[in-house]
C-alpha cells in the first residue's frame, strides 16, 4: 500500500478479485471518505465476520441503529466519567512496576495486553466481580486467538472462514456470553449504580430530540460489553508497546520524558489531574501513534457510486484510508521517519491539516474511547516510565504485522532498568 500511495499519488486504485479498492492518503479525501460523505459508505463485508464475536455492537452497525446505539453508549464516556477510571489506570500500572525486577527481559506486548485487559476489565464491570474478570479475560483471549486472523480490516479479499475455526469460535464466544449475561442479570438485580461502564449502558435511556427512549436490551448490552473490551484493550496496548519500542530507540526523547515525570511527580502516583502537567509525554504517545498507529487502516464499502478528489468510485468499492501512510507523509510531516515529539509542541502542530493525523479515526466513527485511551496511555507511560527504562533486547526483530492492529510481528523482547 505505501508503494501504491508512493507511485500513484494521493488516490489509487487497485483491481482484486471483482471489487475496485482505492487508497484515499491526502487528507481532504480523507475528511470526504470519513465525514463530509460519510453516509455515503458502510462498513465492508469483512465486518459481517466481527458479527461472529461482536454481535450487534458499535463497531459492525451501521446507519440509523449504529446512531441510536452512539446516543446510548456515548454518555459512559463523558469527560467526568472517564476521569474517575484514572485511579484503576494508575493503580493497576503501579502494581506492575512492583512486580517487574531490575535486569529482567519481559515480552512487552504480553505485559501491556494484561495490564489494558485488567483496565478495561476493571473499567467496564468494576471491583463487583474481580473474580469472573479472569474468567472473562481467559474467554476474551481464547477467542481473540482464534479471531486473529478474521480481524484483518480486507480479510474477505483474501480469505473464508475455515468450518473448524468458525466451530471453535462459536464455542469460545459461547463461554464468553455465559460469563456476560451472568454479571448483567446479577446487576438487574441489584439495580445499584456501580461507578463503572457496565452501570452507564444499563441505566442508558434514548432520550433528547432523536431518542426513542428505549434502553438496552441484554443482548445489546452484551454486544456493547464485549465491543468494547476488544476495541479498548488491543488498540492501547499495542500503542504502548510501539512506544516502549520508539523510547529505547530514542534515548533524548527518553531522557526528557523522564525529567517531566520527575519534575511533575516526584516518585508519586500519577493521577488524571496531573495530565496537564506532562506534555512531553503526551507528545511522545501522539508521535508514537504517528509512526505506528494502532489501526493502521480503516476500511469503507461505497454504497453509491461517488466522486472522490474527480475520480469516479463505483459503486461497492472499497475505499481505504491508511493512518500509517497519511502519518508519514513529508509533505505534513518533515523527515516523518523521524521519531520527533517536539513537532507536537512547536508552531508547525497547529498549521497541519486535521486529517493529517487521525489515530482515532473521525466522523461519525470516531473512536468513542479516544479520551480513555489518551489518559490511560499516559498514565502508563507515566507510572511505569518513571520507575523503569526498557531497552529492546539487542538483535530481537523488529517487524510490523499489521491485523487490524497493528502489531510487532515477534513480540517486543525488552530488558528493564530500574531508574532508582
Ligand atoms: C490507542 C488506543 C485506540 C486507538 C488507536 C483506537 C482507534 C480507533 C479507530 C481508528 C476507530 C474508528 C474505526 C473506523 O472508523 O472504522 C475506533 C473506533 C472505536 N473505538 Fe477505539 N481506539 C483506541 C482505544 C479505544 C478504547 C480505549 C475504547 C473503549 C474503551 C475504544 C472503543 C472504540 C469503539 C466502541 C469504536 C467504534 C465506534 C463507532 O463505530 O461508533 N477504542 N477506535
Amino acid at each position: 500500500m505505501r508503494q501504491m500511495a508512493r507511485e500513484y499519488g494521493d488516490l489509487a486504485r487497485i483491481d482484486v478479485v471483482r471489487t475496485s479498492l482505492f487508497l484515499a492518503t491526502h487528507p481532504d479525501l480523507v475528511k470526504d471518505v470519513l465525514v463530509t460523505n460519510n453516509r455515503l459508505f458502510g462498513r465492508g463485508r469483512g465486518h459481517l465476520r466481527m458479527k461472529l464475536l461482536l454481535g450487534d455492537g458499535l463497531l459492525t452497525t451501521d446507519g440509523e441503529t449504529h446512531k441510536r446505539q452512539r446516543r446510548l453508549v456515548q454518555p459512559a464516556f463523558h469527560r467526568q466519567r472517564v476521569e474517575g477510571y484514572g485511579e484503576t489506570m494508575a493503580q493497576r500500572a503501579e502494581e506492575l512496576a512492583e512486580r517487574w525486577q531490575d535486569g529482567s527481559t519481559v515480552e512487552v506486548l504480553g505485559e501491556m495486553m494484561a495490564l489494558t485487559l485488567v483496565i478495561v476489565a476493571n473499567t467496564l464491570f468494576g471491583a463487583t466481580v474481580d473474580d469472573q474478570v479472569e474468567e472473562i479475560g481467559s474467554a476474551l483471549t481464547a477467542t481473540f486467538e482464534l479471531f486473529g486472523f478474521a480481524l484483518m480490516p480486507f480479510s474477505e479479499l483474501f480469505d473464508r472462514v475455515p468450518i473448524p475455526t468458525t466451530l471453535r469460535l462459536r464455542r469460545a464466544r459461547a463461554r464468553l456470553d455465559a460469563t456476560i449475561y451472568k454479571i448483567i442479570a446479577d446487576r438487574r438485580r441489584s439495580g445499584r449504580d456501580h461507578g463503572d461502564l457496565l452501570s452507564m449502558l444499563l441505566l442508558a435511556q434514548d432520550t433528547g430530540d432523536e431518542g426513542d427512549g428505549g434502553s438496552m436490551t441484554d443482548v445489546q448490552l452484551r454486544d456493547e460489553a464485549t465491543t468494547l473490551f476488544v476495541a479498548g484493550h488491543e488498540t492501547t496496548s499495542n500503542a504502548l508497546t510501539w512506544t516502549w519500542y520508539a523510547l529505547s530507540e530514542n534515548p533524548e526523547a527518553e531522557a526528557k520524558m523522564h525529567a517531566e515525570l520527575d519534575r511533575v511527580l516526584g516518585g508519586r502516583r500519577p493521577s488524571a489531574a496531573d495530565l496537564p502537567r506532562l506534555p512531553y509525554t503526551r507528545a511522545v504517545l501522539a508521535e508514537s501513534m504517528r509512526l505506528y498507529p494502532p489501526v493502521w487502516g480503516m476500511g469503507r464499502r461505497a454504497l453509491t457510486a461517488h466522486t472522490l478528489g474527480g475520480y469516479d468510485i463505483p459503486r461497492g468499492s472499497l475505499v481505504v484510508v491508511s493512518p500509517f501512510i497519511t502519518q508519514r507523509d513529508p509533505r505534513f510531516f518533515p523527515e516523518p521517519e523521524l521519531f520527533r515529539p517536539e513537532r507536537w509542541l512547536d508552531a508547525t502542530a497547529a498549521e497541519r491539516p486535521r486529517f493529517s493525523y487521525f489515530p482515532f479515526g473521525g466522523g461519525s466513527r470516531q473512536c468513542i474511547g479516544e479520551q480513555f485511551a489518551w489518559m490511560e496511555g499516559v498514565l502508563l507511560l507515566a507510572a511505569l516510565g518513571q520507575r523503569w527504562r526498557l531497552r529492546l533486547v539487542p538483535g530481537h526483530k523488529v517487524e510490523f504485522n499489521p491485523l487490524i492492529t497493528l502489531r510487532p510481528r515477534y513480540g517486543m523482547r525488552m530488558t528493564l532498568h530500574s531508574r532508582s
